[in-house]
């Protein structure tokens, strides 16, 4: 559709999602325009100027659709509405068509594994008796023990306790997260053509790809067997094994099938319909057969988020990733924040110290070959919030696990003295989740023009990354240099130019000599000699012609 209310997707590169920068907009947090605390579409749609000239590529949105919001939207009750909450069809018609306007795409989340249990499906289901059509949409079972009163088998949800509820009849359903997200039968035929729909849905308004949640999550091993250990028999959680091992609830085979039949369907819209997995994987192999020319376009690349601030870690992680990227001929992703995790400031040490690291990280990260996403508020150098009070807190994980995600989904700070800094319109002190005194100094308008501030920082290295004819290609690797122990140094070249990032992981100043003249640094740089001095847990970019 071309009119205006679908309008076409940008044409200009089918190939735009191999090196973009991504930046995830999680939405109820990012900007309220209407005032309620909660962000929505039009919050997103006003902010749009800010997202161009940061310098990014495309938005990922996190789920806007209808949703009792048991899991902050990842339990959609509607996949082809938008929740009240953050506005309307007509709403995000009206934000796509700007976005594009402005050279932005826009990337929906899909949540495919599980719906609400208020989607209508579930209603009928929990309406029907056991065995009807109207289950089958389901993994509803009967129990273990004399009267069925035990779970179908030893499933952990991954928010903790059992991924089993028992309903009034004695049967029990599936769901690997909260109750209020009971799993689908991915067997069922018209459980594909609904999902294939709901694609071809948000493709006919104009999306330019989708982000697939708990993509490896689809297909269950045939007759459920139990993973043989949890927490109950032997405290050890299941989830423990996300990543590491198998788990006959993850990653089955068959569920490369489902892509196999998604991937035509985005191909045939113009412009570079895109697809990223959420997928978790034994090995670094198995994670790979997600992506491909039959399949999804990208996985992202947890090793990355959850390397530690050593030399070693991330060099490791690096080097896995850009192997894969060869196997499969797609170039690999990088994430060092997203609603699901700690922000890293914190992860690498929170404070000065953490920021510090975390804007070396940074320029790391973006000058890597590839994709990277970019979580909002991480331009700013916002650190996790670790102190909301638990009444606040709203993850369904918290009250099953003790842990929450709340502290990295705290409403972004744009401007004012007030918290919470300009999330609303002007005046209203309303937020979701309070924003801490601290964020004053980290808001949008405290930092723009400030010459050495986060926002500069990252809108320096995006405006580079654009330019820089060594940051260029979309494939191939980066050519490793000898360092001292502790740094990082890799060159990127087109032949005429070469582009050297160097990381001072190393606990000491280090002088960097011999790569041309620095382009931009995390830290301020001094000279010495012919070279400079790097400061500790600092990162630069430099440029040789
Ligand atoms: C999302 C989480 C969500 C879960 C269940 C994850 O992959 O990123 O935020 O709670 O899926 O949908």
């Amino acid at each position: 559709m071309t009119d205006a209310t679908n309008p076409a997707p940008l044409t200009s590169d089918d190939d735009w999602w191999r090196s973009a920068v991504v930046y995830q907009v999680y939405v109820r947090s990012f900007a309220d325009a209407n005032g309620d605390g909660v962000g929505d579409l039009q919050g997103i749609r006003e902010r749009l100027p800010y997202l161009r000239d940061l310098g990014v590529d495309a938005l990922w949105l996190t789920p806007f659709y209808t949703s009792p919001q048991v899991d902050a939207g990842y339990d959609v009750a509607d996949y082809r509405d938008v929740d009240p909450l953050f506005g309307s069809l007509t709403d995000f018609d009206a934000m796509i068509t700007d976005a594009h306007a402005l050279g932005l795409r826009i990337i929906v989340d899909l949540v495919p594994n599980h719906t609400s249990s208020q989607h209508p499906w579930f209603s009928a289901a929990l309406a029907a008796a056991p065995g009807s059509p109207e289950r089958e949409f389901y993994l509803f079972a009967d129990g273990k023990g004399e009267n069925g009163e035990l779970p179908p088998n030893d499933w952990e949800s991954i928010f903790g306790g059992p991924a089993w509820t028992r309903v009034p009849d004695g049967q029990w359903y599936l769901h690997l997260f909260d109750p209020a997200q009971p799993d689908l039968n991915w067997r069922h035929p018209q459980v594909r053509a609904e999902f294939e729909d709901v694609l071809r849905f948000w493709l006919d308004r104009g999306v330019d790809g989708f982000r697939i949640d708990v993509a490896h999550g689809m297909i269950k091993a045939e007759g459920l067997p139990d993973v043989g250990f949890n927490s109950m028999t032997t405290g050890q959680r299941q989830s423990e094994l996300l990543g590491k091992g198998r788990l006959p609830y993850f990653d089955q085979d068959e569920v490369h099938d489902i892509y196999r039949a998604w991937r035509p369907i985005l191909d045939s819209y113009p412009g570079g319909r895109m697809a990223v997995a959420e997928a978790w994987a034994e090995t670094p192999q198995r994670l790979a057969r997600y992506i491909g020319p039959d399949e999804l376009h990208q996985a992202f690349s947890f090793d990355f988020l959850d390397a530690t601030w050593s030399a070693d870690s991330f060099r490791k992680v690096i080097d896995t990733a850009l192997a894969e990227s060869t196997i499969v001929g797609a170039p690999t992703t990088w994430v060092l924040s997203n609603h699901d995790r700690q922000r890293h400031v914190t992860r690498y040490g929170d404070g000065e110290v953490g920021l510090r690291r975390a804007r070396a990280a940074a320029l790391l990260m973006l000058a890597l070959p590839g994709c990277a996403y970019v979580y909002q508020g991480e331009e700013l150098g916002l650190p996790e919030v670790l102190d909301i009070p638990d009444e606040l807190r709203q993850d369904p994980a918290f009250l099953r696990t003790g842990e929450s995600r709340d502290g990295c989904r705290v409403p972004i700070p744009w401007s004012g003295e007030l918290a919470p800094y300009g999330f609303g319109p002007q005046g209203c002190e309303l937020s979701w989740l309070p924003a801490p005194a601290t964020w004053r100094a980290l808001s949008v308008a405290a930092q723009t023009g400030v010459p050495g501030s986060t926002l500069e920082l990252y809108r320096a290295a995006l405006r580079i990354r654009h330019e820089h004819p060594a940051l260029a290609g979309t494939t191939g690797g980066v050519t490793w240099l000898e360092t001292e122990p502790g740094v990082l140094a890799f060159h990127r070249t087109d032949g005429a130019t070469t582009l050297t990032c160097v990381v001072n992981i190393s606990g000491a100043v280090v002088v960097v000599e011999g790569y041309g003249r620095p382009i931009v640094a995390s830290e301020e740089l001094t000279e010495q000699g012919p070279g400079h001095v790097l400061p500790v847990d600092a990162a630069a970019w430099f440029e040789r012609r």
